[in-house]
């Protein structure tokens, strides 16, 4: 049976970096590792660790992407958490085997990870990501 080990992040869509730094870092204190650019995703990524996790602030670079569209119906929000796995692909067909909706049926490999997203549907309206290094 596959293991959740952490949450690995959450992300926040925001539709201006600047501004969300005014409170997640300088009112809340949060420290900023590195901001960068993930062509991959079409934004702009603020992460900002938190023990042993992160916070991601995600500012989309294009309008034709999900969080561009959630950003665009809710005005940004919590868009997504991400639990880490040790074995996203056992994770994926358990939770396929007890009927749980699948955003990616299998995992997408991208360099040093493996991801899939859960649809909210299953999930109280959460979109949950799983994650796994690899
Ligand atoms: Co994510």
């Amino acid at each position: 049976m596959a293991h959740i080990k952490k949450i690995n992040h959450i992300a926040i869509a925001v539709s201006d970096i600047d501004s969300s730094l005014g409170f997640w870092r300088d009112a809340l204190g949060l420290k900023v590792d590195h901001i960068e650019d993930v062509p991959s995703q079409k934004s702009k990524v603020v992460f900002m660790p938190v023990g042993d996790s992160e916070v991601e602030l995600v500012n989309p670079t294009s309008a034709d992407t999900g969080v561009a569209k959630f950003i665009e119906k809710n005005g940004g929000g919590m868009h997504h958490l991400c639990f880490e796995v040790d074995d996203i692909d056992e994770m994926l067909s358990e939770l396929k085997a007890k009927n749980v909706r699948l955003i990616n049926e299998t995992a997408l490999e991208l360099p040093g990870r493996k991801m899939a997203f859960i649809h909210p549907k299953s999930t109280n309206g959460v979109l949950v990501e799983l994650y796994q290094i690899i």
